[in-house]
């Protein structure tokens, strides 16, 4: 395809499609701060999230290392939206004032379940089929107003729903994440292909989509 074929745009986000996550942190007080992400990739068993610098997660995670991270299916959106336009920060910083608020009380506002941990502080959402507790390793400023942190996977917890019965693989027919894409909420699509490296390969009904 030739580049005259496509035309130049000026989005106001590059969200392309990443998960969304419920990351979970420790306030200095002991209580918990919940919230809304996407920005995330991972290789091995580290991750890494990029934050809003002036968040309170952010502030939590140079602080207090220990965080869950959390996967809601698309049916859970709706409890993502409810404090999508909250902050555990206090007071709320110039930049998010005319649209956020504070809200000491996240999980009460998301109307889900927490659950505690085994290895960190921050409790897990119970009604989140993935969930990871994490250590943060290293935190670092970004060129813009956010933080890069990195964060190695101590556990992971699977509903056996999504788990190949016997195995400690993921089934990713049962498996569904939200997908935030341009500020909407996706589920996933039709299977187009997968890797031959694959845990799950004899699983799948896949047939090749023209
Ligand atoms: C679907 C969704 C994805 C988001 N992704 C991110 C993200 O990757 N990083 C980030 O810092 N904020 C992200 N935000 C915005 C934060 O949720 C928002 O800044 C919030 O106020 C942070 O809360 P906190 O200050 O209590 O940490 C996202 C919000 C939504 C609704």
């Amino acid at each position: 395809m030739s580049t005259a074929s496509h035309i130049e745009i000026k989005p106001s986000v590059l969200y392309v499609g990443t998960p969304v996550m419920l990351i979970s942190t420790e306030n200095a007080d002991g209580s918990t701060n919940l919230s809304p992400a996407s920005s995330y990739w991972s290789l091995g068993q580290m991750l890494v999230l990029g934050l809003l610098a002036d968040g309170q997660t952010a502030a939590n995670l140079t602080q207090r290392p220990g965080l869950t991270v959390n996967f809601p299916h698309p049916k859970l959106w709706q409890h993502v939206e409810a404090i999508a336009d909250t902050t555990g920060a206090t007071p709320v910083s110039a930049a998010k004032a005319a649209r956020y608020v504070h809200e000491k009380d996240k999980f009460g506002c998301l109307g889900l379940t927490p659950q505690a941990s085994e290895l960190v502080t921050p409790p897990r959402v119970q009604e989140c089929a993935l969930q990871f507790e994490a250590m943060v390793r290293r935190t670092t400023s970004g060129v813009g107003d956010y933080l890069m942190v990195e964060a190695e996977v101590l556990r992971v917890y699977a509903s056996p729903e999504i788990v190949v019965p016997g195995t400690n693989h993921v089934n990713p027919q049962a498996w569904e994440p939200t997908i935030y894409s341009f500020r909407h909420y996706f589920g996933l699509g039709t299977e187009h292909g997968f890797r031959p490296t694959s845990d799950t390969a004899a699983l799948t009904a896949f047939s090749p989509v023209p």
